[in-house]
């Protein structure tokens, strides 16, 4: 049954917007609780503003070139995303490091998609890296976000299998599949009240998960 309050969701990007796409998706063919309410980007080109627009939803550019330091850019972001009233927010693509008031100001309530199986290839060109490590498998994760870069409790890892084929492109087009579908599955829990931060680590349905989140094999 759709909740009666929903949850608010502000998301952060600067890019292609696919994963927003992929949760615009699910929460309209779903009785997800989730509404997202507002997208910003730090970037007026983000094709990801057109993605919401075309869905009806509210769009904010903050341009950090316009702020002297991060601090005072990671203050107006902050209050701009208040003034949306959120719930959560998501991280996705948003290439922006984020100061520790923001993180500490969203504890809890802050969520990020990356391209790897963390804590491995924390950062950039993770999908080279696999490959030039000759790994078996690589993934990707949906975690909390914590002061530490890529850091954070783990809820969702989708684990997919590297072909002896693959290039850093193919590889990538497996593991963004993947991310489309852990994103909102992360999202749904949270927008339904069963995800949460806990002391120790991400709490499903009142269970510590693993230090893996919760596993999920391609
Ligand atoms: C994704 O690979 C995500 O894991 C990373 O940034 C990329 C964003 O892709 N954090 P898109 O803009 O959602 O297509």
């Amino acid at each position: 049954m759709p909740n009666a309050s929903p949850c608010n969701v502000v998301v952060l990007l600067s890019g292609s917007g696919s994963n927003l796409q992929a949760l615009i998706d699910d929460i309209q063919g779903s009785e997800s609780a989730a509404r997202i309410c507002a997208v910003i980007s730090n970037r007026s080109d983000a094709f990801g503003l057109e993605r919401a627009k075309a869905a009806g939803i509210a769009t904010h550019v903050l341009d950090h070139k316009n702020f002297p330091d991060r601090e005072t850019f990671d203050a107006a972001l902050m209050a701009l995303i208040d003034s949306c009233q959120p719930h959560l927010v998501l991280l996705a693509g948003f290439m922006r490091i984020l100061s520790g008031a923001f993180v500490r100001h969203y504890e809890g309530r802050l969520l990020n998609i990356h391209p790897s199986l963390l804590p491995k290839y924390k950062g950039l060109h993770t999908h080279q890296r696999a490959l030039d490590a000759g790994d078996s498998e690589h993934g990707c994760s949906v975690h909390f976000v914590t002061e530490e870069l890529d850091g954070g409790p783990l809820v969702v890892q989708a684990v997919v299998p590297v072909r002896v084929d693959d290039t850093a492109q193919s590889l990538a087009n497996r593991v963004h599949a993947q991310e489309h579908q852990i994103y909102p599955l992360a999202v749904r829990w949270f927008a339904n009240g069963d995800l949460r931060l806990g002391s120790e680590g991400a709490m499903l349905n009142e269970q510590l998960l693993p230090a893996t989140g919760h596993l999920i094999r391609t």
